[in-house]
């Protein structure tokens, strides 16, 4: 007799990853899912539901869940046929950027609500019928971010090295129950998210911030974002296929990167243990040899340099 199809939970897929992933685990019918794809404004559904098409109401379901609110969760949790998540997403984030004297505490508070405590609230709720039932996966879409400190996203930075050291903690005791932590960390993904920054820093004051800061985030900062983004982004659609790849492994790994253009950028923090070399040489990269940035994000993006990332 075939296997039952493994039920996986996703949060934030109104856009992005989020939706991607959902349409493309409904549409897998090697390994067989059924997805309920979670949104915390179903008035934003018809992206989703028109990117699903048939696979709509059979394989793929819509519910809201706003992961900062313990009701929505428990009221979607209990609207699930069986009551039982087998891979729980948490992939709902927000993303802040601009200099920190110019961010309100509340903003900061909101990016650890959402990004850390919303998949804390949501893994407290699935954990206990995983561990009864002794399986299951809980994926994180984390970020490079979530590996190195990034100049001018310091609190959404923050919030996923959070989520990277409490899924660490707790993937060695959930291996008792054989169940699997996956941390995935990708670089920039073209999706509404830095649309959406973008948008906001390009009006917002940030009072209390001195001139000279000011014109190191708008002048030097943000046109090197734009050029990483430009160079080195990946399509949502390229982040899921490798989450799908992850979902449907026997072993899955604690940690996933999914953007072999991205690792040489990140390498400067695995070599020098102490932490300086990383620090000093994007310091120079960024506020010094602006030119060479730019001329090594178009080397990475033109594919010359080839790095393997598993699983491919
Ligand atoms: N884009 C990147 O460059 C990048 C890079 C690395 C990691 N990531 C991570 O990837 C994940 C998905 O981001 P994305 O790039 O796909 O951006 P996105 O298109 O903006 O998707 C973010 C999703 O999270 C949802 N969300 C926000 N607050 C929520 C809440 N309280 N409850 C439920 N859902 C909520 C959003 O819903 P609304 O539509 O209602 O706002 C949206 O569906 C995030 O965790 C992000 O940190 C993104």
């Amino acid at each position: 007799m075939a296997d039952a199809p493994r039920t996986v939970l996703i949060s934030g897929c109104s856009s992005g990853i989020g939706l991607e992933l959902a349409v493309q685990l409904a549409h897998d019918h090697r390994h067989r899912y059924q997805v309920v794809a979670t949104m915390r404004d179903l008035g934003k559904k018809g992206t989703l539901e028109a990117a699903a098409g048939e696979a709509l109401g059979q394989t793929l379901t819509v519910a809201q869940l706003d992961v900062c609110s313990d009701e929505s969760v428990a009221q979607c949790l209990s609207s699930i046929q069986g009551g039982e998540v087998d891979v729980l997403v948490n992939n709902a984030g927000v993303g802040l950027v601009g200099p920190l004297e110019g961010l309100s505490l509340a903003a900061m508070q909101n990016v650890f609500d959402t990004n850390f405590f919303g998949a804390v609230r949501l893994v407290r709720a699935v954990l206990p019928g995983m561990k009864r039932r002794r399986k299951g996966h809980i994926v994180v879409v984390s970020s490079v971010m979530g590996l190195q400190g990034v100049v001018f996203n310091e609190a959404y930075a923050a919030s996923k090295f959070a989520l990277e050291g409490f899924f660490e903690s707790l993937a060695v005791q959930l291996l008792q129950f054989n169940i699997f932590i996956t941390l995935v960390e990708p670089g920039p993904v073209v999706t509404n998210f830095e649309g959406k920054l973008l948008e906001q820093v390009s009006t917002a004051e940030f009072p209390d911030t001195d001139p000279d800061t000011l014109h190191y985030f708008r002048d030097f900062y943000l046109p090197a974002s734009r050029e990483l983004f430009h160079s080195v982004g990946q399509s949502p659609q390229d982040v899921a296929q490798v989450i799908v790849k992850v979902i449907s492994s026997t072993r899955p790994p604690l940690r996933q990167q999914t953007n072999a253009r991205y690792t040489p950028l990140i390498v400067l923090k695995t070599v020098d243990p102490s932490g300086s070399l990383y620090v000093r040489i994007t310091h120079c990269l960024l506020f010094r040899w602006t030119r060479l940035l730019n001329l090594g994000l178009r080397c990475l993006a033109c594919g010359c340099l080839r790095f393997r990332i598993w699983p491919r």
